[in-house]
């Protein structure tokens, strides 16, 4: 087990350059299934969500080729299984695209049947919804979901909630079905457009991606390409506050600005500076941390994921803020750490109110999720002296050289192995 252990206080300055987007990645991965034929994929973040992907593909027969560190050959031509390892898709919910992949390419597709998680309940009601419309079948045996049908065909389909992972799964498994299939209601993150183009560039006919209506006429056939993933925009909104609560000054490099514009908004008001280039932000704070309200909401309102990492920097706002949960019904577990660094914060169901403090003090602390984990680094980050974060697995899930990334702007951060007596005693 690994801890960070952050000597924290010092504004972070200079440059860092953004990774590719882990929740474009696992989707566009199962998607090379699509092709039965040889895609490359570039700018694919070198985390362990994209390891999992990778091992997965292996196991059902792909043959994968590493190009450099952030680039794969995948050949999908000879497929020998359509059943997800149960150990392999219980590490990464992400593993339930391998469902419309594999139905749409081969008629049937087994994943573990994804369970609640850190965040609340996470059902995929929709999911299966979508794939039922287009004429496939669902089953549950022994704790694995089995999707089949031996003639996909195209439909109608209104989501009762908008939905990022149904709205892909539906995107997967329609792109080679007979006919038309309409989605509406459906989600409009930059990693939907992103997997229209992917599919759109493997030949696939997708249309309306990044609006409320996804038009989708079903081919024959679709063939290998070579695609380079969008950078991430959680990652890079994760730079930003970091940028913004150590009061420092950071360019953050490979970004699509339009994307994080929700996120600049809400910085701007909380007092710090953006400024946008092509291909790049810059941001820094040389003022106080104003307070704000923020309400997470489906694309384009203020990404959920971006949410813990909001409550840190307005921990130290003059005056109150609110935050409002739109998405997850459990998405606050980690206010109880900030509490402990001296947050003034109390939590009633989905709503936050922050009362500012002065300043954050170092403590041990424990990553619950991937975002509530990066959240505590930037707390970390901005409290005087050392913080300890545990189960920091985390954070790498998402977050491709965290820690060498920080330490390139200047952060006193250390990655550390846990003693092994000090391991035996937390157990
Ligand atoms: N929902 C349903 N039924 C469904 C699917 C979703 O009721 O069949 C509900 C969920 O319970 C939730 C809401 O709809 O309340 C939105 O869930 P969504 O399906 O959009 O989330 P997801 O696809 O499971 C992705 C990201 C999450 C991110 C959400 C929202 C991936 C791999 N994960 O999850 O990212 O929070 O969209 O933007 O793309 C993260 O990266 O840390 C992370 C958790």
């Amino acid at each position: 087990m690994e801890k960070f252990v952050i000597n924290g206080g010092k504004p972070l300055m200079g440059e860092v350059t953004i990774s590719g987007a882990k929740n474009a990645a696992v989707a566009i991965l199962p998607a090379t299934i699509l092709a039965a034929d040889k895609c490359i994929l570039e700018n694919i973040p070198a985390i362990h969500d994209v390891s999992v992907s990778l091992e997965i593909l292996e196991a059902l027969g792909a043959q994968i080729r590493t190009l450099g560190k952030n680039s794969y050959e995948i050949d999908t031509t000879h497929l020998t299984s359509t059943r997800v390892p149960d150990d392999l898709s219980r590490q990464m919910r992400a593993s339930y695209y391998f469902l419309g992949a594999l139905l749409g390419r081969c008629g049937s597709g087994q994943v573990a049947m994804p369970g609640g998680c850190n965040l609340g309940p996470r059902p995929i009601d929709q999911h299966l919804k979508a794939f039922c419309a287009l004429n496939a079948t669902d089953s549950v045996e022994y704790g694995m979901i089995k999707v089949q049908s031996e003639d996909l065909q195209g439909a109608h389909i209104f989501f009762d909630t908008v939905s990022v992972g149904a709205t892909m799964n539906a995107m997967l498994s329609a792109v080679l079905a007979k006919g038309t299939t309409q989605l509406e209601n459906v989600a409009k993150e930059p990693h939907i457009v992103d997997l229209a183009n992917f599919l759109n560039m493997m030949g696939a006919d997708v249309r309306g991606a990044g609006t409320d209506v996804i038009k989708i006429r079903g081919v024959e056939k679709l063939h290998g390409c070579t695609y380079s993933i969008i950078p991430d925009q959680i990652e890079a909104g994760s730079f930003m506050v970091a940028a913004a609560a150590t009061g420092g000054n950071v360019l953050i490099k490979n970004v699509t600005p339009k994307h994080l514009e929700p996120i600049t908004a809400k910085l701007e008001l909380a007092g710090a500076t953006v400024e946008e280039y092509d291909d790049a932000v810059r941001v820094y704070r040389t003022g106080d941390i104003y307070p704000c309200k923020i309400k997470t909401m489906p694309h384009p309102g203020f990404p959920t994921d971006m949410q813990p990492l909001m409550t840190v920097l307005l921990s130290r706002a003059l005056g109150t803020s609110i935050i409002t949960e739109g998405i997850w019904e459990n998405r606050f577990r980690y206010v109880d750490e900030l509490v402990r660094m001296g947050a003034n914060i109390q939590v009633d169901g989905q709503v936050a109110v922050i009362e500012g403090v002065p300043e954050l003090l170092p403590a041990p602390l424990r990553a619950s999720d991937l975002r509530a984990g990066a959240a505590l680094v930037v707390a970390a980050l901005s409290a005087k002296g050392i913080s300890e974060i545990d189960e920091v697995s985390h954070i790498e899930r998402g977050y491709e050289n965290l820690v060498e990334k920080l330490q390139g702007l200047g952060a006193d951060i250390r990655r550390v192995e846990k003693p092994a007596a000090a391991m035996a005693k937390a157990l």
